[in-house]
């Protein structure tokens, strides 16, 4: 029998309101903190200073970074650093979308950790513990605020790197779905798939188990009923709170369980073309869901009945690709290209792709399907259109 792991350190605050309710855990992580966010609208949204003004009251200092872009790299995260050791910071908030709370991660553990951050590529590389560390997610879709991983661009290959420790899990979470109410459409739909595909690639993965399973499934189901919903009306808050809860499930289950071969595709894609990691995962989930039916039919039927698929009276391969349905009939009604082809990724990449993907050990050995570089050329042809 398989000897499995469960850790779960994440003290996780959620629900409409709990900005506000912070004040009783923070006391305690510092003095002075340093607000971490994106250079986008993020940084002036009403909750940041929402945010100021209770750690004002509990008489903490706030100084504010938001310089984090999209897939932030190595010399973002070391000018935060030094940003934090200038101005005596002594905790890390990071508050927005999967960006602004990966780059918070590395800064907390890089306060307290010398070396180069390349070095800590890969599981288990951070040498000691961080500063304490809270997160704010701001959409619907990264699971960051409870996950173990940060992704940071400028790798030795100029690839994204997952650093994956103990020391990156946040001390707090704070999943508040009335940060999302202001998300438009189009960033509603990617994040909200990059939701989607953790909680099917964590529950086909081969180091899912009953906890992490029943993560997932609950995730996918909770993701497949709200997020067209939440796309077509922001206000629509039964959809947004379905929604931050599906992201958030989905987090604590692939942190446990590990993703898969879309992941490790769209690390490669965002790497090279810029694209967004959500639209990455939304146009290779399905080709990816394919290429894995036949190794885990049961997953996928389990998957496809929780998405609200009929499947009684099928044969187990067949109700296997009902859940690929549901997936296609979902991107069919999102505000999202369909294909690699439409967002520019030239056929001529694929080769160079499949191998970058495939240097992915981690994502490689969890995908429940026995993967070789042909394989991968396979998907992303068919994913090119
Ligand atoms: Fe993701």
């Amino acid at each position: 029998m398989a000897v499995h792991l469960l850790r779960f350190p994440v003290q996780v605050v959620f629900g409409e309101g709990s900005l506000e309710e912070i004040r009783s855990f923070i006391r305690s992580f510092g003095k002075h903190a340093l607000v971490v966010t994106g250079d986008g609208p993020t940084a002036s949204m009403p909750a940041v200073d929402t945010l100021r003004g209770i750690l004002a009251r509990e008489g903490i200092s706030v100084s504010l970074f938001s310089e984090v872009k999209s897939d932030p790299d190595v010399e973002t995260v070391e000018r935060g650093v030094a940003r934090a050791r200038e101005e005596g910071c002594d905790f890390v908030i990071g508050f927005g979308g999967g960006s602004p709370m990966d780059a918070a991660k590395v800064i907390a553990a890089r306060l307290n950790n010398e070396g180069e951050i390349v070095s800590w590529e890969g599981v288990g590389r951070i040498p000691g513990r961080a500063k304490p560390l809270v997160c704010i997610p701001t959409t619907s879709g990264t699971g960051s605020e409870v996950t173990w991983v940060a992704v940071i661009s400028g790798g030795k290959r100029g690839q994204k790197m997952s650093i994956v420790s103990q020391y990156l899990y946040p001390v707090l979470a704070v999943v508040d779905p009335c940060l999302t109410y202001t998300m438009p459409p189009e960033i509603t739909a990617a994040t909200g798939m990059d939701a989607l595909t953790h909680a099917l690639e964590s529950h086909v993965s081969r180091r899912a188990w009953e906890p992490t399973r029943a993560l997932s499934l609950k995730a996918a189901g909770l993701a497949s009923a709200y997020l067209e919903r939440a796309c077509q009306d922001g206000s629509d808050t039964e959809a947004r709170r379905g929604m931050s809860l599906a992201s958030l499930l989905a987090g604590m289950a692939f942190t446990a369980s590990g993703l898969g071969l879309a992941h490790a595709l769209s690390h490669a894609l965002g790497a090279r073309f810029g694209i967004p990691h959500g639209v990455a995962n939304a146009v290779l989930l399905p080709h990816v869901m394919r290429f894995n039916l036949p190794a885990a039919p049961e997953a996928y039927r389990e998957l496809a009945a929780a998405m609200g698929m009929e499947i009684s009276g099928l044969s187990s391969l067949r109700a296997a690709e009902k859940a690929v349905e549901a997936v296609e009939g979902l991107l069919a009604v999102l505000p999202l290209p369909r294909n690699l082809g439409d967002l520019g990724v030239p056929a001529s990449s694929v080769e160079s792709l499949a191998a970058e993907a495939f240097l992915n050990t981690r994502m490689r050995s969890s995908n429940p399907r026995e993967t070789v570089p042909e394989d991968l050329v396979g998907i992303l042809r068919e994913a090119l259109g």
